[in-house]
């Protein structure tokens, strides 16, 4: 059963109250986000995980500095087997309680009924439909618990990326707070945070795959291709988001 959280914190943040909290922070480990988040929220914060490289780090964090921050992941049903082996291993690794959300299934019905199992070839329209019935329904299920959430994203990932600050209010999500403590650290801190923790991580990732979403969705890269490259390949960058972070 996910797990219900009561609702304790108005989400009205000033614009002064938010910059404060982004100098603060600018310039923190991402622990000290972990910490004051967990300080602030408890229950009511929550890490949103895909099992990619940011999140194993995220993880290994938050366990390693023993913050008990809620950790909750979107099965959209159509995730690599890979992603479900380092999911598997984490849980082993570190003894977590994972929250899955998976989609509304009788949405998923009527779209594929509808539509096909492949729709989100046809149209950027049709991508988008599915993207939201696999993965936006059920973030908002997820961030209706939560008054604050955490993500792995980076700067450097995307052109939709680079502003992304360490704390933001996320507009398209009641006004909660979206905390990003990996905002500035390149790929690089990240690989080198992985081998020296010997944190267990995405095999695809080795196999071509920097940037890992839904099976069908994503396919390896070539040398020297963005990082991106093989997520949703046949779409422009600009449009390569599934609205998990545009309002
Ligand atoms: S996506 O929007 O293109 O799919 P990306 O794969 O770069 O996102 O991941 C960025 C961050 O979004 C992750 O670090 C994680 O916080 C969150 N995220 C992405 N996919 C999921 C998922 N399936 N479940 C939970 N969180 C996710
Ligand atoms: Fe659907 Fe592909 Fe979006 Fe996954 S990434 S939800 S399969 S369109």
């Amino acid at each position: 059963m996910s797990f219900q959280a009561p609702k304790l914190i108005e989400n009205t943040w000033s614009d002064e109250e938010v910059a404060e909290l982004q100098e603060r922070f600018a310039r923190a480990p991402a622990v000290d986000l972990l910490r004051w988040a967990f300080d602030k929220f408890g229950n009511r914060v929550a890490f949103a995980s895909s099992f990619g490289l940011e999140d194993v780090v995220l993880i290994d964090l938050i366990a390693k500095e023993g913050v008990p921050i809620r950790i909750f992941t979107l099965d959209t049903g159509r995730l690599h087997q890979e992603t479900y082996d380092v999911m598997a291993r984490i849980r082993a690794r570190y003894g977590l309680d994972l929250e899955v959300y998976f989609p509304n299934g009788e949405r998923v019905e009527e779209l594929v009924r509808e539509k096909g199992p492949n729709s989100f070839y046809e149209s950027r329209e049709n991508r988008q439909e599915c993207c939201f019935v696999r993965k936006i329904e059920p973030l908002k299920r997820a961030l209706s618990t939560c008054d604050a959430w955490i993500t792995g994203l980076r700067r450097d990932q995307n052109v939709t990326r680079q502003e992304t600050p360490k704390i933001e209010v996320d507009r398209g999500n009641g006004n909660i707070l979206k905390i990003n403590p990996l905002a500035d650290w390149s790929e690089d801190d990240i690989a080198a945070h992985i081998e020296a923790r010997d944190v267990p991580y995405n095999e695809l990732h080795d196999k071509g795959f920097p940037s890992i979403g839904c099976a069908p969705c994503t396919r390896a890269i070539e040398p020297g291709e963005h990082p991106r490259a093989g997520r949703w390949w046949w779409e422009k960058p600009e449009s390569k988001e599934c609205g998990l972070h545009t309002e």
